[in-house]
């Protein structure tokens, strides 16, 4: 009885790991119910740009794993049949751009986005933080924070939050919004209000 038991348990959860045809990019975000409950607990603040802010606060990229850095292991992680050299530059494999469905095999086309971007960060809380907490967080593979897209989807991008950006793919729009919610929560950054209006009208819709 038992075996058989964990033999069904097993062809279940088979049945359930992750299909081949889902694209793979960054961990999967909290639900959308629980991203309101983040959202209504966020502290709402006007931005605030002083100091003014400066890519050179945010280190990028740490070295992750033998010669890969945060670049190179997003790459691996969010493209397939990636093959990379002895210094873990990808030279070939597919990816696929959740925000705007562009595919590429040439890794050179795309950037890594952070989710909420560093100058975003920044005005909302990161400015008070050490750089070792700064370095932490823009080489963040643990929320869902990075992600391989397109490098014409990422500059479109810029530094906007959801009230005036978000991926033009709809279908990726539920998993952006509760991405950028959980880390938000996670940072403890705070959302200036516009921001919370935007997310929380998507949200309502997830
Ligand atoms: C933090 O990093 C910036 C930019 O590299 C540097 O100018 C500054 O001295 C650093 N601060 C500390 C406390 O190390
Ligand atoms: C993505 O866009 C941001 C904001 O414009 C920029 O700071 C960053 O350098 C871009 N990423 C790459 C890898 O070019």
């Amino acid at each position: 009885m038992k075996s058989s038991f964990v033999v069904l348990l097993s062809a279940i959860s088979a049945a359930f790991a992750t299909p081949l045809n889902v694209p793979r990019a960054l961990p999967t975000p909290v639900s959308a119910a629980t991203a309101r409950t983040y959202l209504a607990s966020l502290t709402v603040a006007a931005e605030n740009n002083s100091p003014a802010y400066n890519r050179d606060f945010f280190k990028t990229w740490d070295i992750i794993s033998g010669t890969c850095d945060t670049r190179e292991t997003v790459l691996k992680r969010d493209g397939t049949n990636v093959v990379t050299d002895s210094s873990c530059h990808a030279i070939s494999g597919n990816w696929v751009s959740p925000y705007d469905g562009v595919t590429t095999t040439d890794s050179s086309t795309f950037d890594i986005d952070h989710v909420v971007p560093l100058k975003d960060a920044w005005v909302s809380g990161a400015r008070l933080w050490s750089n070792a907490s700064r370095e932490a967080f823009a080489n963040d593979l643990t929320r869902p924070q990075l992600v391989a897209v397109s490098a014409s989807s990422n500059r479109s991008k810029g530094d906007q939050d959801p009230a005036t950006w978000v991926p033009p793919s709809s279908s990726y729009l539920c998993t952006y919004v509760r991405a950028w919610v959980q880390v938000k929560y996670y940072y403890d950054l705070t959302v200036d209000s516009a921001e919370k209006t935007a997310l929380s009208n998507y949200l309502a819709g997830c």
